[in-house]
Formats: C-alpha cells, structure tokens, sequence
C-alpha cells in the first residue's frame, strides 16, 4: 500500500499532462508576448518574420500547425499568436467539435483576424474535418441544410482568420489536413539552460526566491518540460518556506526533489521499466515501438508522447531505422554491463551483470 502511494505521487510530480493544480496556476505563469516565450529559438524567429509582415499588410497571418510532446508551450504559443496580431483567440478543441454544425457555428461567428485555436486538432472527425478544408482554402463554408431530395447546399463566407492547430500526435493529422497548414512546426523538449531562465522567470512571477543553482537543480529534472519544471518549482518553494529560509538554492531544491523522489535526471519508473525491458527482454535491441509497449504495458501513442523523446534527450535510448536500442548510457544507469561496442549498445551476457 504505502509502496505503491509513493510511487503515485512520484509518477504524477513528473507527468506531462496537466492536473488540476496545474490548470489553476499555467495561465498566471503563462508568457504573453512573444519576446517572453523562452527557447523554441527556431519557430519564434520564424514566428517574428511571419506575423510583423502579416500586421504589415493588414491581413490574417497563415494557419498554424503545432506539433510535439505535452507541456511543451502549445497553448501557450496559440495566445502569444492571438495577442501579438491584436486579435481575440477563440479556442476550441477536436474532440468537443462533434458535429460539423458545431465547427459551422462557431466558423460564422468569427470576426476578420481572429485566432482560431483548435486543440488536440487530430480529434477532428471526418465529416467536420471536411467543412474545415474549404474554410481554411477559400475562407468558405459548404452546408448542405435539411437531407434528401429537399437538401440544399449553401455557400458562405466566411472572414479571414487563422487557425493555430496543435497536437501531441503528428503522426495522425492526415495529410489533406496538413496540407492546408502554412506553417507547421514541431515543438522540442527543452534544455536545461533555457528550463531554468523559465523558471527564473516563473519564480519571478510567484515571487519565491530562487537563485541560479537552485533553478538549475529544478531544471535538471524537468524531462525537458515546462509545465513539469513550473509544477516542481511550487513544491520545492513550499519546501523551502516551510524547512529552510524560504530560499530556493541548490541544497534546498536538492532536499526537496530527493523528498519527493524525483530521480537525479528525472526519470520516473516507467523509464526505467522501458530502458529495464528493451535490455533484458530484447537484449538490448532494436525492438519495435509496438511490442515494446506491449511488453512495458502501455499505450504505445503514451510511450512515444511521455517517454521516448525524454529518453532520446538524455541519451539513453537512440531511434534507428530498425527500431529503438538502449545505449550504454542506460547500461550503466540501470547498474547493467554492457558492450564495448558502441554501435551495438549490448553487454555480453544477458544474464551476467558486471557491475
Ligand atoms: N517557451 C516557454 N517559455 C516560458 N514558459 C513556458 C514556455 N512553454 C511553456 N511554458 C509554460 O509551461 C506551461 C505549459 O505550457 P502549455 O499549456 O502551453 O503546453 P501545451 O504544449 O499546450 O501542453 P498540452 O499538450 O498538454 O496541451 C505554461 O503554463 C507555461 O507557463
Ligand atoms: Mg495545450
């Protein structure tokens, strides 16, 4: 029982999807221009470009595809959008547009440059997705009103806007989809120097004092992610208001996260369990990412969004053309031998462990 309560807390402190206490806090910690959103260096430059000659021509800047794992700035980038071109953000998302009358209804009610913001947008199902084409083509909307030989179809127009899509699964935008999107980008996991000026900012923000070791030690073990390094910078604050002088240092923020158990480089039991699994069942690999969520037992679209881009980060885990392999550097953290050889990644014996 008390085992298994530790290891709940322990996964929801590093998990990438957002809680309740997350969803309270995000929108005050959220940055609001452009100039604030910290890292992503590549997509705010084009970003920049994009929306001034945009604002400059006094048109609604190009649909917008955002891609990658969650807690990453998504929505984040989606408001950021919206204020920069002085334009009211409408935010909806795939799953809560069930029918076409629902998109078709909220499409008619835009005003000329609105954001549009559509969440989690591989959700969409077919047939709205098909009143979605037209309207981000041709800026119109093809209804057909009443059914049978009484049917009769309609063409609207509608004003120009722009549509920010994003999602935590590229893989299942279909590509009419993508296709309409001007610019499409995928969003990274962070480093560390760039996790703690976020969370400079943040403590900032929160008004907690943090110096730069301690933000760091944060950063360390964020898994690359902003809302996971927000979400632990609250509780080492509490920690250290409580059992030191309110400070956040390296000490204290090391107490703390040792506290809650949030490993040195912030890999949780299912990393583990992933890198455990792929040496000693696969020998090392490469396996497939099917059967090795199937062996891991979990999703396996949870495996590709949590997991795997944390592991490639950090270097314990490489994606080949013949599947995923674990390096020596997940050898030697799990305390498993391993080869010499630095293409193969495997130790010698499955059995034998060397140190
Ligand atoms: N580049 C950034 N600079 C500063 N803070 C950031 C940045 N990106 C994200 N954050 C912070 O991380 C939190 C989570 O970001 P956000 O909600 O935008 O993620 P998301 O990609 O939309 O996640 P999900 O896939 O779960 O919807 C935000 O509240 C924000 O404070
Ligand atoms: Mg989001």
């Amino acid at each position: 029982m008390a085992g298994s309560g530790v290891d709940e807390v322990e996964r929801n402190v590093l998990s990438a999807a957002q809680d309740a206490d997350d969803r309270r806090v995000e929108p005050s910690l959220r940055p609001q221009r452009l100039a604030d959103y910290l890292g992503q260096e590549k997509i705010v430059k084009l970003l920049d470009v994009y929306m001034r000659a945009a604002r400059q021509r006094g048109e609604a800047l190009d649909h917008v595809l955002l891609f990658g794992p969650p807690g990453l700035g998504k929505t984040t980038l989606a408001h950021i959008i919206a204020r920069e071109m002085g334009s009211a953000l409408r935010a909806t998302s795939g799953p809560v547009l069930e029918r076409a009358g629902d998109l078709a209804a909220i499409l008619t009610n835009l005003e000329p440059g609105d954001v549009l913001f559509i969440d989690e947008i591989h959700r969409l199902g077919p047939t709205v997705e098909e009143i979605l084409y037209p309207a981000l083509e041709d800026f119109q909307l093809d209804l057909v009103i009443g059914q049978g030989p009484m049917a009769k179809s309609m063409r609207i127009d509608l004003p120009r806007f722009t549509l920010v899509g994003a999602t935590t699964r590229a893989g299942m935008i279909t590509a009419p989809l993508q296709a309409r999107f001007g610019i499409v980008h995928r969003l990274d996991l962070y480093d560390s120097d760039v996790l703690t000026r976020i969370l400079q900012r943040s403590a900032d923000v929160l008004e907690a004092p943090i110096d730069e070791g301690g933000a760091n030690e944060i950063a360390r073990r964020s898994r690359g992610t902003p809302r996971i390094a927000n979400r632990l910078l609250r509780r080492v604050r509490d920690y250290a208001q409580i059992e030191a002088d309110g400070r956040v240092d390296r000490t204290t923020a090391t107490e703390a996260l040792e506290q809650l158990e949030v490993d040195d480089h912030g890999l949780d039991e299912i990393d583990r369990k992933i890198m455990r699994i792929l040496i000693e069942q696969y020998g090392g690999g490469p396996a497939g990412l099917k059967a090795l969520a199937a062996s891991v037992g979990e999703d396996q679209g949870t495996i590709e969004d949590n997991y795997e881009p944390y592991l490639v980060q950090q270097g314990f885990l490489q994606r080949t053309s013949r599947g995923r392999e674990a390096t020596n550097k997940a050898y030697g953290h799990l305390g498993l031998g391993c080869s010499d050889d630095p293409s193969k990644n495997k130790r010698p014996s499955k059995n034998k462990r060397l140190f």
